[in-house]
């Protein structure tokens, strides 16, 4: 996914500003880029680079440290941010399923958002809603007992309050 050139700056100047925090010591590698999520919502590439040439280690490092700890996103969260439990009780109601009907349906891959930016895709540990497993949560919004053939439904329900909103905008003006 592309970002803009503007975000690029705002990424670019956050990053710096938070590693002038820190000293050049390796260790302070997860806990700045832990910020940089904090506030931007991601780890662009361009906030590796410079945590990269702060920390003197390859750009290619950060990025291994990036993609081996799920919490990192690599791209922007969307619009709406779709959360997909994967604790135990959801994992064996299948929760892997409706992954899969997320991602088919939404034509991306878990952590990723589709190119529209209205949707992202993302894991979650036990959301502490067990017995209405498997569990999908749409803007912190809990969906229970959810199928492949729900997670139809709720796009297309949310694709019509979508063009609701719209048409009533419309009216306003
Ligand atoms: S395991 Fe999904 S809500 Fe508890």
């Amino acid at each position: 996914m592309k970002i803009t050139e503007e975000e690029k700056k705002i990424a670019i100047e956050t990053t710096r500003q938070l590693l002038s925090t820190y000293n050049d010591s390796r260790g302070n590698l997860i806990p700045v880029l832990q910020q940089v999520q904090n506030k931007l919502g991601y780890v662009p590439a361009v906030a590796m680079e410079e945590a990269a040439a702060h920390f003197n280690v390859p750009a290619v490092d950060v990025y291994g440290v990036i993609t081996f700890y799920n919490q990192f996103r690599l791209t922007p969260p969307g619009k709406n941010q779709v959360k997909i439990c994967m604790g135990t009780a959801c994992h064996m109601r299948g929760a892997h399923i409706i992954q899969e009907s997320w991602e088919r349906r939404l034509n991306i891959k878990m952590g990723e958002t589709t190119e529209d930016r209205e949707y992202s895709l993302e894991r979650v540990a036990c959301v502490g809603c067990c017995t209405m497993a498997p569990v999908v949560l749409i803007n912190e919004e809990v969906h229970g007992k959810i199928t492949p053939t729900r997670v139809d439904g709720l796009i297309f329900a949310h694709q019509l309050d979508k063009q609701k909103a719209k048409e009533g905008a419309a009216q306003d003006e």
